[in-house]
């Protein structure tokens, strides 16, 4: 037990303004939408935050119009040094309002607020600066044309995102293809879609040319509408495999492009030379960080059998010390899960674990009765056949699994349907990278977990979707030539 309690040291959420209800932001105005509105909650207390209207497929409809007038008119005309102006303004913009992106992103989204504060938005400012200096060098990105004919945009893109990273995704989506001269409509997730509406007034306040960045809320019929629309040149999507492969079979055949981020299980592979001590800060970062709602958790322990038990034992000491509660509380670790739905995902497929025969172990913590929270849980024991080792679960679940020899751990790692990322923990830099290379992962991290940057580009391998997004590699999914990409 701590000999000291941490005292509240909750941030304040009066410097944002959280309106009673939101409207679609089409054309650079805030409209009505057609549908049926739906609320917004805060998955910490379940307080609705504000009512947001659906887009029908009418309002999808105008939205992608303004997308297309605002690309032939203006944007498509813009020189890419302009493009980087108005790119800088924003990233300028979201550094001064970045308290207010993080708290509202925490109250949206349930997670802490140290998380949304140090990782989200500095991350999504970040995605901004790099592609405005981008946008006036496409040419000399290997990607076709030249430096005084730079590669052309596509149009008008598409752009469906999840709820886990809501305004990070919008940035790793929207900074791009900005960059690269194209106009977009995109649709945040229905539980998260607060920070995309502040984000509009960004877009408003950088006095960016109407009808060129668009905001449609709404859950799955909007996205569809949005997929199925024949104005729209492409679409990028980062969410569940399932709904990835539906989005695959609705644009085949059309001349709509696509690039897909999907889901992971990634293996985290621990060798017997490790440092010890930092690879449980890696695991835990790998598996607890945004209540293990991230597509590229290290959610399967891969451990040398030699080392397991002594591992587990200091990975359950570390846990003992995790904070979870009020994400709003600054020394919060883990906050609330981010929906009723989700909760009820990871807790079937964590009572699955058990049935199946693996031991479930949690920290002693004291859950709210109201929000949505899951403690952090480790499974040891884990077969290969479990589905705890075989789908994603998206919650704050870790699956041990052990291993004896190299190949042996290159094998199980590789024993997934996905391939998004994985990590290695070991002394030695020639079995890093011997491993390293064997593994079918778009990102591989050595002695660390979770580790992101603009310029790198992250994507999967498999069944975790194709096209990357960040660095040089990420331009290529936003203008029309490739050469030697
Ligand atoms: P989802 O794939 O349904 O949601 C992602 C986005 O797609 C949301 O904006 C949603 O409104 C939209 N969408 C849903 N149906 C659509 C359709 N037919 N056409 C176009 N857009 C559509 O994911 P969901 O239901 O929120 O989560 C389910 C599971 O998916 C999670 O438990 C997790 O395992 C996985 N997931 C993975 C993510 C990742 O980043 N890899 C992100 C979110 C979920
Ligand atoms: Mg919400």
């Amino acid at each position: 037990m701590p000999r000291f309690d941490y005292a509240p040291a909750p941030e304040s959420r009066a410097i944002v303004d959280i309106r009673p209800s939101y409207g679609l932001f089409v054309g650079g105005a805030f409209v009505e939408g057609h549908g049926t509105p739906f609320k917004t909650v805060n998955p910490a207390t379940e307080e609705v935050l504000a009512e947001v209207a659906e887009a029908d497929a009418a309002d999808v409809d105008r939205a992608v119009k303004a997308a297309r007038t605002a690309y032939t008119r203006v944007w498509s005309r813009t020189s890419g040094r302009d493009r980087g102006k108005w790119l800088f303004r924003i990233a300028r913009i979201l550094q001064e309002r970045s308290r207010e992106f993080a708290v509202l992103e925490t109250l949206d989204n349930g997670k802490p607020i140290k998380e949304s504060r140090d990782v989200d938005v500095p991350l999504a400012a970040a995605h901004f600066f790099y592609h405005a200096g981008w946008a006036d060098k496409l040419g000399y990105a290997g990607l076709g044309g030249s430096p005084a004919d730079p590669p052309r945009p596509l149009g008008v893109v598409g752009q469906i995102i999840p709820w886990n990273f809501p305004l990070l995704m919008l940035a790793w989506k929207i900074a791009p293809a900005l960059a690269c001269g194209n106009t977009v409509v995109l649709k945040p997730a229905e539980t998260t879609p607060l920070t995309a509406l502040l984000f509009a007034e960004v877009c408003e306040q950088a006095g960016l040319p109407p009808g060129v960045v668009n905001i449609v809320t709404g859950a799955g019929p909007t996205g569809q509408a949005l997929v199925e629309h024949p104005g729209v040149d492409k679409i990028a999507f980062t969410g569940s495999t399932e709904v990835g492969k539906l989005i695959a079979r609705a644009v085949a055949g059309t001349r709509t492009r696509l690039t897909l981020e999907l889901g992971g299980k990634a293996a985290n592979i621990v060798y017997a030379d490790a440092a010890l001590d930092q690879a449980v800060e890696g695991i835990v970062d790998g598996i607890f960080f945004n209540q293990g709602h991230v597509c590229c958790a290290g959610s399967r322990l891969l451990v040398q059998e030699s080392i397991h038990d002594d591992l587990v034992r200091r990975l359950q000491r570390r846990l003992a010390t995790l904070r979870v509660g009020d994400p709003m509380d600054k020394n919060t670790d883990l906050g609330a899960i981010n929906s009723a739905a989700q909760l009820e995902k990871i807790r079937e497929l964590a009572d699955a674990g058990e049935a199946e025969g693996a031991n479930r172990w949690s920290p002693a913590c004291e859950l709210s009765s109201r929000g949505y929270w899951f403690p952090p849980t480790v499974f040891t024991g884990v077969a290969q056949s479990h589905r705890i080792a075989q789908e994603e679960v998206f919650g704050p679940v870790l699956s041990v699994l052990t291993f004896r020899t190299p190949a042996e751990a290159v094998a199980k790692a590789n024993n997934t349907p996905y391939g998004l990322s994985a990590g290695i923990w070991s002394e030695k830099g020639s079995r890093v990278l011997w491993t390293a290379d064997r593994l079918r992962a778009g990102v591989v991290w050595a002695n660390t977990f979770n580790r992101f940057d603009p310029t790198s580009p992250f994507g999967g391998y498999k069944e975790s979707g194709y096209g990357r997004e960040g660095g040089r590699h990420g331009l290529a999914a936003y203008v029309a030539s490739e050469v030697g990409a």
